[in-house]
């Protein structure tokens, strides 16, 4: 077949014998530019959508490498900020880097998600957590956005990532409803409010006022949620009927049944396990159950990957996941979630979506999820454009 693009938008989908007869071009060429139009035989290779990684902590600046040898002592997540570390050390970096800095991590970032096929990524504020430091990152996202061959953003509010070491837990809930959200609404850029609901971060009760206020702001909502413990963050989704839940590591199955019943997405994280050393959730039992699910990279300084195929990868090569299931959890599952800023149809190849899809670099398409390292594809065509590997 092939694949009709104009702009950013995919025309047609026709049998390739009818292009090559309409433009009357040779048949198995390589590519072609015939008035202005632009032809690329694939010979055979297969075609899968452009990924869509639904839960990224992009911009962050700083090195928290020596964690892993605490965290092979024993140490936990929580041990680990106490000492010092997690959230709140690379709060301190990321607070001092200039935006100019910030700009070219996250320009570099995102094209090494383009490499692995990623087209549009949510990615999250919450390595400031001050009005002024949020608002910054939200800014580079939003200047992200405007540079062309990379993947687009929508980028989620996430104040209540952690509270800062300069004020207390009261002081800090109390300003981000009164002062962080007003400021975030007024600069207009973030799409969404996201929340660490988890015992030892923001309580069940803290989350629920948090995000009610953004909700009433104009915010689309999402969660971190059972990550560590059942902390019944999967109960609070099903109540607020938020977009989707992530983590979700230690959600009962009764919980994960009534996010179901809510339509509320489980955005299945295997980079934080695979990076931390945890176990895989049974994702034979949510396959079995149609829980509807994403894969994201939730890319972030223990989890340095953004790479979407690796993500398939794990699910298929460790978890028995179906490689068809993994592929729609990176694309047309993700797309709802995380809508395109065009406005047209993502995650899918199809007449009227973005133009926006993966070349395989082979003729099967599951190979995409036995790729854990090097990327899978040999190009990618992004908003219309046409990018080789
Ligand atoms: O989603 N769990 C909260 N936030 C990130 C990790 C943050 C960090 O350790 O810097 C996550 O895994
Ligand atoms: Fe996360």
């Amino acid at each position: 077949m092939a694949i009709v693009v104009e702009g950013n938008e995919i025309q047609s989908i026709q049998p390739s014998q009818d292009i090559i007869d309409e433009f009357g071009l040779g048949v198995q060429g390589t590519s072609a530019s015939i008035e202005g139009i632009h032809v690329h035989d694939l010979g055979g290779q297969a075609v899968v959508p452009g990924l869509v990684d639904g839960h990224t902590h992009l911009l962050w600046s700083g090195d928290r490498s020596q964690e892993v040898a605490w965290r092979q002592e024993g140490k936990t997540y929580a041990e680990i900020a106490s000492m010092g570390g997690g959230i709140r050390s690379t709060v301190q970096c990321t607070r001092s880097a200039l935006d100019e800095d910030l700009l070219a991590l996250g320009y570099a970032r995102l094209r090494s998600a383009l490499r692995t096929g990623t087209t549009h990524m949510e990615a999250k504020s919450g390595y400031g957590l001050s009005t002024e430091s949020e608002l910054k990152l939200l800014n580079v996202m939003d200047r992200l956005n405007t540079i062309e061959h990379t993947p687009s953003i929508d980028p989620t509010w996430m104040g209540a990532h952690d509270v800062p070491s300069d004020t207390t837990h009261e002081e800090y809930v109390e300003s981000l409803i009164s002062e962080q959200l007003p400021a975030v609404i007024d600069q207009g850029i973030a799409r969404s409010a996201d929340v660490f609901c988890e015992p030892g971060w923001f309580s069940v009760e803290e989350s629920e006022d948090l995000l009610k206020a953004s909700k009433s702001a104009g915010l689309r909502l999402r969660m971190h949620v059972d990550e560590f413990v059942d902390g019944g963050g999967g109960e609070l989704a099903c109540s607020l009927g938020v977009d989707t839940a992530d983590h979700a590591y230690h959600t009962p199955n009764e919980v994960r049944m009534a996010m179901k019943q809510s339509g509320v997405n489980t955005g299945f994280l295997p980079g934080t396990p695979y990076a931390m050393g945890d176990s895989w959730p049974d994702m034979e039992w949510v396959v079995e159950n149609q829980l509807p699910f994403t894969l994201a990279t939730d890319f972030n300084p223990n989890c340095q990957t953004l790479s979407l195929p690796f993500m398939c990868s794990l699910m298929v090569q460790r978890c028995n996941v179906h490689p068809l299931n993994a592929i729609e959890a990176v694309t047309a599952s993700a797309a709802k979630t995380t809508p395109h800023p065009s406005g047209l149809a993502h995650g899918v190849i199809a007449e009227g979506a973005v133009a926006n899809f993966n070349i395989v670099d082979g003729p099967h398409w599951e190979a995409m999820c036995l790729r854990p390292s090097a990327s899978p594809f040999s190009g990618t065509v992004l908003d219309g454009n046409f990018i080789a590997h």
